[in-house]
């Protein structure tokens, strides 16, 4: 027998950073998926395709740890997810997209199936936000949240999740070549906030309160007022210093494509979005790859094959 799982990747639209400190987020789950497969094994080990590595007889590849350490701890709580792991991933890494979050939400997925024959998708939260945990430091738990419940959601660490009802729509994404670390794009707004504390009060005031109106506005379709609502905060994330002239250059692309762009996640190099009047054509994002991804989609998914 084997389970079989996968899990979407996420788009910010207004409110990352902010999030982490007590603001609101509102994201979107989107078609660019992860996924795992689970087999019986008397030995715990756990491979991944991009990035290769592998986890097995006490060696592991350094980017596989926080995976390990999380199915160690499954293991712990459910003896018959002792197995065989692999992972691939059709989401580009480490640049906003949340691959960490997808690949390990799908894993814990799999893991939960190949121990229960079910995945209740509380129990694959908790058990993802532990290897968020050691990868990010201090993750909100957003990226998690939208993986495992997919559609669209307005979430805050206080407030919890709040699901919304959103038709499909399309984004454009212009990703850059090069990955770049969330902790530590976390940890520069920490400093940020640490040497600007009213400064940094205020926007994330005003950033709450122009997320709760971007989830009304994406509720009733009306991109025209979500619009100013992504510039606001391409501004904020611009002064917070986690834009970058690469980012800079395809929000402009987009925006002379007649779309609405900011950069998404962490920021330092990445992914920037454009919402809005895609139809007119793809933007020009230098040296990016430029994707059409779409929202909202399911969930987490898992299935056990006898
Ligand atoms: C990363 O996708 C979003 C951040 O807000 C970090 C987090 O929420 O954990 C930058």
């Amino acid at each position: 027998m084997r389970a079989l799982s996968r899990a979407p990747a996420k788009v910010i639209l207004v409110g990352e950073h902010f999030v982490v400190h007590g603001g609101r987020a509102l994201a979107v789950s989107i078609d660019l998926w992860a996924t795992a497969v689970a087999e019986p094994s008397p030995q715990l080990s756990l491979e991944s395709e991009d990035p290769p590595g592998a986890c097995r007889a006490g060696e592991c590849a350094p980017h596989l740890r926080p995976l390990h350490a999380m199915l160690e701890d499954m293991v712990a709580d459910h003896p018959r997810a002792l197995g065989r792991y692999r992972l691939s991933s059709g989401i580009p890494q480490a640049r906003g997209l949340g691959s960490s979050a997808a690949t390990a939400v799908s894993l814990a997925a799999a893991a939960l199936a190949l121990a229960e024959g079910d995945a209740p998708r509380d129990d694959v939260y908790r058990y993802a936000m532990i290897s968020e945990r050691i990868i990010h430091g201090n993750p909100s738990g957003v990226d998690p949240a939208v993986s495992t419940y997919g559609g669209a959601i307005l979430y805050s660490k206080s407030e919890g999740i709040r699901r919304l009802s959103v038709g499909p729509g399309e984004l454009v994404v212009c990703c850059g070549a090069s990955p770049r670390s969330t902790a530590a794009m976390v940890e520069s707004v920490a400093e940020f906030r640490r040497s600007r504390e009213g400064l940094f009060e205020a926007l994330m005031e005003s950033s709450s309160d122009l997320v709760a109106r971007a989830s009304e506005a994406l509720e009733s379709g009306d991109v025209a007022s979500l619009a100013p609502i992504i510039r606001w905060h391409q501004g904020a994330l611009r002064v917070l210093g986690v834009s970058s002239p690469e980012l800079e250059s395809y929000v402009a692309a987009m925006e002379s494509s007649g779309m609405a762009a900011k950069l998404t996640g962490a920021g330092g190099g990445g992914c920037a979005i454009g919402l809005g009047d895609a139809a007119r054509g793809d933007p020009r994002c230098p040296s990016a790859m430029i994707m059409r991804v779409h929202y909202p989609t399911g969930g987490v998914e898992s299935w056990v094959q006898s």
